[in-house]
């Protein structure tokens, strides 16, 4: 058993005698004091609580990223270097981002400009910010409900990419040796290995283990509703399995791969990955939650399955047993179920080339464009021949069956061995309507989710009539517009 060894805004911490599911934000308010870190929401929803934290293994260089503390479990600070609200000005001397915050006038409450101020500093060091939406992504997980956006957009625009002071330096700073931790309080084991040796070692000694990639799911469990769990085991440190790769044999998505590293690898390739990361969750969960999170907890609603069927991905899962590749739609067995065996965990994702042939696009509906979950989410994907007629359609949808990626099959059926025309596609949407049979709830009723569905369909066919593989086009997620 071991300490958990961390800096927090330049100091060594070395922790133990702490429950390994209490969060960081937590720790940094109750225990060091530091109560700069606001609680909002305690899960992911509002950003009062963002810090960052250096990444060192980035591409292509270090870089920081920011979070929410309210997700991280403690035992996640292990090797690394974390900065709160506190760590930023020197004395009397403010950072930056402090006087942009005082020269826009963005700040009143003060109860969100913390984690405003986070984000802000992540910018400040990003060298890759060229894109209008970048510009939007950045702040979307920071609530604000009295300043007003547009001096925090002001603030953005002023600082993204200024930084060139002694935080900049720090990001050149050799990183702090990561070792196998294997933390325990209470009777309640956390294990984070740094191979996949020791991950299938311990997986197959603890069958039980819960498996934490990013904890953006595994947190709100345990935060909202007191999941408890003997064993824990937490990928994120194994080098294998951060690993996204784009070859000629297709993408390949280790499981513990950031979301954040595939945005910005799925802009130009693979982009029906790109248009439905743009709008998946914040800018602060998806520098931490991973796609091996959004199939492993197998929700109906997760965007995911719905662009991996559809794209006709494999999963790779491993064990101590060796390694086997399955069908995604094999995978997927029911209601939050999936074949994963006991003793296994998910590898990877391989996502085949897509043909010149190919129409796809992957589609997300929600009540609010950033940070919600969908109503409805689709991926379609058809195969067309030299005559134009359909030879592969497969058709995956989120939020309108119990099981992740339902397929419709009706309409692929409906699809397959005709002309690839208007009318053939409104025949098929007419069919999907026998797809499915989803449930009404708070987001959306089961009417407007099999509505939605079928116009996804029938937008596809109208979206790739010139180009197959459309981007998606710059929509601006606030009525403000300012000079880039
Ligand atoms: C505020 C907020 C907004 C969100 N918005 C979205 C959204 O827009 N779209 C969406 O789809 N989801 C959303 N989510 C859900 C969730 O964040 C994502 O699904 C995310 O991808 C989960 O990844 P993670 O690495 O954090 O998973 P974790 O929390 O680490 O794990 C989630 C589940 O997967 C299992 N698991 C993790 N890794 C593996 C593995 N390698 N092998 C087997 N099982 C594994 C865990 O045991 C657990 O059951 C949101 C969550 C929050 C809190
Ligand atoms: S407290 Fe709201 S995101 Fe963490
Ligand atoms: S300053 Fe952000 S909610 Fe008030």
């Amino acid at each position: 058993m071991n300490k958990i060894r961390c800096m927090i805004n330049d100091v060594q911490y070395e922790i133990e005698g702490l429950p390994p599911t209490m969060s960081l934000l937590h720790y940094l308010r109750d225990v060091l004091h530091l109560t700069g870190t606001k609680e909002g929401c305690n899960e992911g929803d509002c950003g009062a609580c963002t810090v960052v934290f250096k990444d060192a293994s980035a591409k292509p260089e270090p870089r920081y990223r920011a979070v929410n503390s309210c997700l991280v479990l403690l035992p996640m600070l292990h090797g690394k270097k974390f900065y709160t609200i506190e760590g930023l000005a020197k004395g009397e001397k403010r950072h930056p981002v402090q006087d942009a915050i005082l020269e826009h006038y963005a700040s009143q409450c003060g109860y969100c400009t913390p984690g405003v101020a986070m984000s802000l500093f992540e910018a400040t060091y990003r060298h890759d910010m060229t894109q209008p939406w970048q510009f939007d992504e950045q702040m979307a997980g920071n609530l604000c409900r009295c300043t007003g956006y547009r001096p925090i957009k002001e603030c953005v625009h002023a600082l993204a990419g200024t930084g060139n002071d002694d935080f900049a330096d720090k990001l050149r700073e050799p990183e702090m040796a990561l070792d196998t931790l294997d933390y325990e309080y209470d009777g309640v084991r956390f294990y984070m290995p740094v191979t996949l040796d020791e991950a299938c070692d311990f997986k197959s000694s603890h069958s039980d283990a819960m498996i934490v990639s990013g904890s953006s799911d595994v947190s709100v469990l345990i935060n909202k509703h007191a999941r408890k769990c003997a064993n824990f085991m937490c990928l994120i440190n194994v080098p294998e399995l951060k690993e996204v790769t784009i070859d000629e044999t297709g993408l390949h998505i280790g499981s513990a791969a950031r979301l954040a590293n595939l945005e910005a690898m799925c802009q130009d390739k693979f982009v029906p990955f790109g248009r439905i990361l743009r709008f998946f969750a914040s800018h602060q969960i998806k520098q931490i939650a991973t796609v091996g999170g959004s199939v492993g907890g197998a929700s109906p609603v997760g965007d995911f399955a719905p662009v991996l069927m559809a794209l006709n991905a494999s999963v790779r899962l491993i064990s101590s047993r060796g390694i086997r590749s399955i069908p995604m739609s094999e995978f997927i067995l029911g209601y939050r179920k999936t074949s994963l065996e006991v003793d296994e965990f998910i590898y990877a994702f391989d996502v085949p080339p897509i043909p010149d042939n190919a129409r796809c696009a992957s589609y997300k509906i929600s009540k609010r464009l950033e940070l919600d979950i969908s109503s409805v989410s689709g991926t379609c994907y058809v195969e067309t021949d030299d005559k134009n007629i359909v030879t592969v359609a497969r058709l995956s949808f989120g939020g309108v069956a119990a099981v992740a990626g339902a397929r419709a099959k009706l309409a692929e059926a409906a699809l397959i061995g005709k002309e690839w025309n208007e009318a053939n596609v409104e025949a098929a949407a007419k069919a999907m309507e026998g797809d499915f049979t989803p449930i009404s709830d708070m987001r959306a009723s089961a009417w407007y989710r099999k509505t939605v569905a079928c116009n996804i369909l029938r937008g596809f066919y109208l979206e790739t009539l010139e180009n197959h593989v459309p981007a998606r086009l710059y929509r601006p997620t606030s009525t403000l517009q300012l000079e880039q």
